[in-house]
Parts: C-alpha cells; sequence; structure tokens
C-alpha cells in the first residue's frame, strides 16, 4: 500500500479532499444494508466515516470488514470525500479494507454501573471523555514542565521508598525492606530540601501514596504530586511561584486542547481568563468569612471539604489561604515572625467548589525548633538525622510546594471524582486493574 498514512484527524479535512490516503484505527461503530456499509474508525487523533461497497471491496473483504464489531482493528485505503452527514463532514470511500484483529463482543456499553466500569477500567478508558481527559492531563504535565523550566528549575528523581513519613505517619502505607520498616513517600519535599544546597532550584513530578481510608471525590491512596522548592525564597517569592504556574498551566490547556475542554463542558475561555496575582486572605480571616456563610469553625480547627466549597463556590479565580495554625500542619513549617501560633504557609484553593489543589510553606530553619517539634509528634529521631544535617551545614531560607495533579485535572475538567483524572485510579476499595 502506497498510499500515505495519516492520523483520521488529518485524514478528514479540505486539504486531503479527492486524494488517496490510509488510516489505521479501531472500529467505532458500523452499520450496513446490502453491499454498502459505514464503519466510524477512532485512532488518537479523531474518528471518520468509512464508507465501503461490495461492488468494490469484493464479496470476501466486504464481509469481514462490513461484519467486524466495534473495537476490531482495521487499516483501510481510500479517497477522501466531503459529505455533510458523515461526522465530521467527510468520509473515506474504500478501495481497500482489512481488518486486522476482529473483535469479540465489546463488554462496555451505555447503562453500566461505575463499578462495573471500574471493573474494566483497561477497557472502559477508551472512553471519549477518559481520553479528552487524559489528553489535557498530558498537557498539564508538559506544561507546567516548560513553565519551570523556563524558570531555570530542575528536575529531579527522588526516591519513593523511604524511611521518613514526613505528612503524618498515621496516613503512610508501611511495608517491610529487609527486615525494617519503611514506607511508600508521602511526599518528596524532605528529598527536594537537601537538593536545593547543590542546586537551589528544584522539582519532581513522581507519584505519592496517602494511606487515608476516606472515600471521598478528592482523594486517591496513589497520586500524581508535583513538588517544587527553592533556596534564598519566602512566602511572597513562593506564592508568585504558584499563580504563575497555574496561570501558564491554564492558558496552554486553553490553547492546546480547546476541543477536548468544550467536550468536557469547560469553556476555554474560563482558563484563558485565570490571571495572576490571585487573591490573598489569611486563615482567620478565612474563618470571618466562613463565619457569614454559615461554616463557622474555631481558631484552630481545619478547614475541610465543605468549608473549601464555601469558601470557593462563587469564585471564578483560584485563592490563596495564608498563615494556617502551626498546630494543624507539618511539622517542618516556618513559624510567623509576628505570631507564633501561625505559619508561613498556605493553600491554594481553586473556584468553583474545587477547593485546596496545592499545599505550600516556607521551611523551618532552626534545627533546636525542628527536632522539638519531632519529639512532640513521637518521631522516630534516628530516622530525621539525615534530615536535621541540612540544618547543620550551611542552611538558608526555603520554601516549597505541592501540587495534586489529579486534583488540578479534576477542576480544569470539571470532573466530579477525582478518579475520572487518572487512568487507573487506586482507592482504598480498588487496587486493581
Ligand atoms: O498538602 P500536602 O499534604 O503537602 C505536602 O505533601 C507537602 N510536603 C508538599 C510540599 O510542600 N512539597 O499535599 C500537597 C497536595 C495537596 O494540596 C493536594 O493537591 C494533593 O497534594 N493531595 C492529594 N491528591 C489526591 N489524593 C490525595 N489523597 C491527596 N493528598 C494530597
Ligand atoms: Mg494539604
Amino acid at each position: 500500500m502506497s498510499e500515505p498514512l495519516l492520523p483520521i484527524a488529518e485524514a478528514g479535512s479540505k486539504d486531503t479532499v479527492g486524494k488517496q490516503c490510509r488510516i489505521r484505527g479501531w472500529v467505532y461503530r458500523t452499520r450496513s444494508s446490502g453491499g454498502l456499509a459505514f464503519v466510524v474508525v477512532r485512532d488518537a487523533s479523531g474518528i471518520i466515516q468509512v464508507t465501503a461497497r461490495k461492488q468494490v471491496l469484493g464479496d470476501e473483504a466486504y464481509a469481514k470488514f462490513s461484519s467486524a464489531l466495534i473495537e476490531s482493528s482495521v487499516e483501510v485505503t481510500g479517497e477522501v470525500a466531503e459529505d455533510r452527514r458523515a461526522p465530521g463532514g467527510y468520509e473515506l470511500r474504500a478501495t481497500t479494507a482489512l481488518v486486522h484483529a476482529p473483535a469479540e463482543p465489546f463488554p462496555i456499553f451505555s447503562g453500566q454501573t461505575d463499578e462495573f466500569l471500574l471493573d474494566k477500567r483497561h477497557l472502559s478508558i477508551r472512553s471519549s471523555e477518559i481520553v479528552a481527559t487524559l489528553k489535557v492531563k498530558a498537557e498539564i504535565l508538559h506544561s507546567a514542565r516548560a513553565y519551570l523550566d523556563e524558570h531555570k528549575y530542575l528536575e529531579m528523581t527522588p526516591p519513593i521508598l523511604t524511611g521518613n513519613a514526613a505528612e503524618g505517619g498515621s496516613e503512610a502505607f508501611t511495608f517491610e525492606y529487609f527486615g525494617r520498616e519503611a514506607y511508600l513517600s508521602q511526599t518528596a519535599q524532605l528529598y527536594l530540601e537537601a537538593l536545593i544546597y547543590p542546586l537551589e532550584r528544584v522539582y519532581s513530578i513522581t507519584p505519592s501514596f496517602r494511606a487515608e481510608k476516606s472515600r471521598t471525590n478528592r482523594h486517591l491512596t496513589e497520586y500524581t504530586h508535583l513538588e517544587v522548592e527553592s533556596a534564598w525564597t519566602g512566602l511572597k517569592e513562593n506564592l508568585e511561584l504558584q499563580e504563575g504556574l497555574i496561570a501558564h498551566i491554564c492558558h496552554e490547556v486553553a490553547t492546546r486542547r480547546p476541543r477536548e475542554l468544550e467536550a468536557l463542558g469547560r469553556k476555554p475561555e474560563e482558563m484563558l481568563a485565570i490571571t495572576a496575582p490571585f487573591e490573598r486572605i489569611r486563615y482567620e480571616e478565612a474563618l470571618e468569612r466562613l463565619k457569614t456563610l454559615g461554616h463557622p469553625l474555631e481558631f484552630g480547627q481545619d478547614l475541610g471539604t465543605n468549608e473549601e466549597r464555601a469558601l470557593t463556590a462563587e469564585r471564578k479565580q483560584p485563592l490563596f489561604v495564608t498563615n494556617y495554625p502551626a498546630e494543624i500542619k507539618a511539622f517542618y513549617m516556618l513559624r510567623n515572625a509576628g505570631d507564633s501560633r501561625l505559619v508561613d504557609g498556605n493553600d491554594m484553593l481553586a473556584p468553583e467548589g474545587y477547593g485546596e489543589i496545592i499545599g505550600a510553606s516556607c521551611r523551618e530553619t532552626d534545627i533546636e525548633v525542628l527536632k522539638a517539634r519531632l519529639e512532640k509528634q513521637g518521631a522516630k529521631m534516628e530516622n530525621y538525622d539525615w534530615y536535621l544535617d541540612l540544618r547543620r551545614y550551611g542552611s538558608v531560607p526555603h520554601s516549597g510546594f505541592g501540587l495534586g495533579v489529579e486534583r488540578v485535572v479534576r477542576w480544569i475538567c470539571k470532573r466530579e471524582h477525582i478518579r475520572d483524572t487518572t487512568p487507573f485510579p487506586r482507592t482504598p476499595s480498588r487496587v486493581t486493574p
């Protein structure tokens, strides 16, 4: 076959009308009568209608092609023609049509339960909604890397198997590592902190693990964690990097994936409208707002899903909440110089009720303060001695943050449940397929 092989999205276009081309893909939908079959074929780029005639293909090839069940893999050559009735407005008039591998009756069809679709996730990921979401997710990762590269951050590869449960021991997965206890990483932060001494600006994109039993629509037990750490920075620089990164991601996704966003119910203009600086409010101001919104909290209580939803439901832009009480935050966060009950840290909350997408802080540099906090929370001190070395040898002010990639995808793609932002979701009740 000498015809040029084209992605389907390119085969069905003004420029190819009247020309010969070749496509390959999977049967998406099919209908035939008499000697005429309309077979819609899908590949990674799009769909096109193939029109096949018995007269042209011959009896045997026509019989095989027109009876191929959906998801059979096929290869077709033919001439492209305009046809207003065809999806996308073009069709491929087949001169040859081959079935590579005929499919058995596909077990996925409309009206099935979420549980069934999750059991068959390896097949249900072919759905157009999941495909659009995964394309947007890839763009989010790509644009984040581009932004950080532009700002002179180097991508690191911190370990996943670790002796430190940095975000609180109760939520870490533990396992036996050749006779000693170890953990699946909850955060790369401590390692990134070590790496700023030689490299100053670093980031990583790794899986993070949280053994949270909570079944919510925004928690996974394994998620993609984008973490950034910078030497010689404080709260101000940290906030500016976070908002710059998020605005860049939103603009790139809107520019490069508008069709996918539309298909998911997200207007690209809404993403183009995301503009830094984002509003900053202190935790104590958040409590005041929450009181007027009918969600009163006492000082020292953490914002939960409901409070974050209340604060952001009517918003179009992300919101920073800064200076949380130290008692509800991790041991490494720097105390605020003016009010030692508070930390110099922040969360970024996505608008429209989606809530926390980033957790961030300046890091405590005083070794005695760190030791006292670790002891108070009952940490095994010998596991943290290496981390305390970072305060012994040329400590500097530094800060960083962690962005939950699936949380960002959930917001941008307007997904109800976080499991729909990742191909093989891991939740308390699911570790297969
Ligand atoms: O707020 P967290 O726990 O912060 C840290 O782990 C810091 N050590 C990060 C750092 O400064 N380097 O987690 C960071 C982000 C959250 O804001 C949220 O977006 C996401 O990770 N996240 C989850 N995403 C999905 N499922 C879960 N169970 C998540 N837990 C946190
Ligand atoms: Mg957090």
